[in-house]
């Protein structure tokens, strides 16, 4: 039977060894991490992460072929094949900070490796890492090898949150990079045959461990830079009268576009387009090439611009002041069908109204209060460096109130702002929660999910982003 060892239980440590242990029953996996409360949730009934099917998958192969477990040393001792799947967020200070990757938990974890293997072993990189990490591990692996012969794949996870099952199931493609030796491609297979288990072959591509590596920050890069183009264009409609979801239809129509990814939005969030592209700017940086880097930037300053022009719309239209008005949020995760709120739009939004002074009464169906509390109190470099957070409990900030359904949020409130578009959201009555809104009535609809003419003809005031604005916003200029 083959050991597989994962080190980090996280939104992908978590699923992607689930997946592997139901499609191959002959397979061990374990999966370690060293926080205990996260590895006590995964071995309980109520799974650390919300990710629709994962509870499934778990019931099924958990106790069987699949483990939880915090003793990592053993299990990584025990292991022939070890994935590494740590947090790998941006460095906050020192060198490069704002920008490079800390590779702390990553390069702990290899040397962790190298300590307890008695065995030799093939090392995967999971986590999203700079260019040419596989050699610095390699290093770190062979000077303190004792003989141990280890071989490093980088095979970067591609699922996105909300849809981690179904994209674990049937990848576009899983992407392996190893050394071109005999060693590096005896391992490459060895991989190859656990996916191939349920990947069809043409899916398994196999490139060298650069390549890999450079692949993963390139697709959330391309992928990021969709968003930040329509919502550039989502500003240019708002100007000129064109509507935003006609001119992305028109426009992902073009074959070679392709329709998906270009739903204009208040920004995109989750913890890692922003990370990724900085890091990717930071390795041009290095490697001399500053016009590259500041393409890539851009990407990042149109996403900052789209949440502050969408703030900017709020406080302009409710007459530039938003002192002590309930304001109702609906939704606080970065999408919807997930409870993670990393690098969520929503918190930028939240606290700029608050910084106005807004009393905002908060709406998620996946987000529990003390995390949004959490967010709004504490600085995010805490979300990345968890051991830090047991030792402070997050501030109350009184101006906000978190309520468990959409209703209540917007009960004699001045305006709604939806922040995630969560499905339960596009079938409210909105007719019922007109009637109970202080006059006149706000809705900013951040993720364009609402019916603009109805709930104009209900008597809302409405902003949909990139959509025709009312007549009564184009009187109040958005500031940038
Ligand atoms: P996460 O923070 O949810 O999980 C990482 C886990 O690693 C944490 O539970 C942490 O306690 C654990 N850990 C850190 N150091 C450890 C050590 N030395 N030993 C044992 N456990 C340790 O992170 P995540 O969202 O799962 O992301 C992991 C990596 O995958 C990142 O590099 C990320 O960029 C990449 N990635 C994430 C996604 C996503 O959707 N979240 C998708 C693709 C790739
Ligand atoms: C993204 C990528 O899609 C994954 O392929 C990648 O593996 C992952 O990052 C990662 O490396 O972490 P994820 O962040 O989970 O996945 O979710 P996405 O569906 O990509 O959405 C990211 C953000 O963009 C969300 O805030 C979403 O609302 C926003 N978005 C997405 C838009 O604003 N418009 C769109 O058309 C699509």
């Amino acid at each position: 039977m083959v050991k597989i060892c994962c080190i980090g239980a996280g939104y992908v440590g978590g699923p992607t060894m689930a997946v592997i242990a139901l499609k191959c029953p002959s397979v061990e996996v374990v999966v370690v991490d060293i926080s205990v409360s996260r590895i006590t949730a995964w071995n309980s009934d109520q799974l650390p992460i919300y990710e629709p099917g994962l509870d499934d998958v778990v019931e099924q192969c958990r106790g069987r072929n699949l483990f939880f477990s915090t003793d990592v040393e053993k299990h990584v001792a025990e292991a022939d094949m070890v994935f590494v799947s740590v947090n790998t967020p941006t460095k906050t200070r020192g060198l490069g900070a704002g920008k490079a990757a800390d590779l702390t938990y990553w390069e702990s974890a290899a040397r962790m490796i190298a300590d307890v293997s008695k065995s030799d072993k093939i090392v995967v990189e999971k986590s999203t890492v700079p260019v040419k990490t596989a050699e610095a591990i390699e290093k770190i692996l062979t000077h303190n090898s004792k003989g141990i012969k280890f071989q490093i794949l980088s095979n970067p996870e591609f699922l996105a949150e909300g849809t981690a099952i179904e994209d674990l199931f049937t990848p576009d493609r899983v992407l392996i990079g190893g050394r071109e030796t005999p060693d590096g491609q005896k391992a490459v297979q060895a991989l190859k045959d656990i996916y191939s288990q349920w990947v069809p072959e043409d899916r398994i591509l196999t490139t060298n461990l650069w390549s890999a590596e450079l692949s993963k920050l390139a697709a959330n890069a391309f992928l990021a830079q969709r968003i930040s183009s329509v919502n550039a264009m989502s500003a240019l409609c708002e100007s000129t009268g064109a509507d935003v979801t006609q001119v992305s239809y028109a426009v992902g129509k073009d074959t070679r576009i392709g329709p998906k990814f270009l739903n204009a939005s208040v920004g995109f969030g989750g913890s890692c387009f922003q990370k990724d592209i900085l890091n990717l700017v930071y390795i041009c940086e290095c490697n001399g090439l500053p016009e590259v880097a500041e393409y890539w930037r851009q990407v990042i300053k149109i996403n900052d611009y789209q949440k502050s022009r969408f703030v900017n719309r709020i406080v302009s239209s409710m007459f530039n002041t938003v002192a002590n008005k309930k304001i109702g949020i609906l939704g606080f995760a970065f999408k919807k069908d997930t409870g993670d709120t990393r690098e969520t739009p929503a918190i930028d939004v939240c606290k700029c109204l608050l910084g106005d002074k807004a009393r905002l009464s908060i709406y998620d169906p996946q987000v529990t209060e003390d995390q949004i509390q959490r967010d709004l109190t504490l600085s995010k470099f805490y979300w990345d460096h968890p051991e830090h957070l047991q030792s402070l409990s997050p501030g109350t900030v009184k101006q906000v109130s978190i309520v468990w359904d959409a209703y209540s949020a917007v009960k004699d409130a001045h305006g709604l702002c939806i922040l995630t578009e969560w499905d339960e959201f596009k079938t409210l009555d909105f007719q019922k929660i007109y009637d109970n809104m202080q006059k006149p009535a706000f809705v900013f609809d951040g993720r364009n999910i609402v019916n603009v003419e109805k709930l104009r003809e209900i008597g809302f005031i409405v902003y949909s982003i990139g959509r025709p604005v009312d007549a009564w916003l184009k009187d109040m200029p958005a500031v940038a």
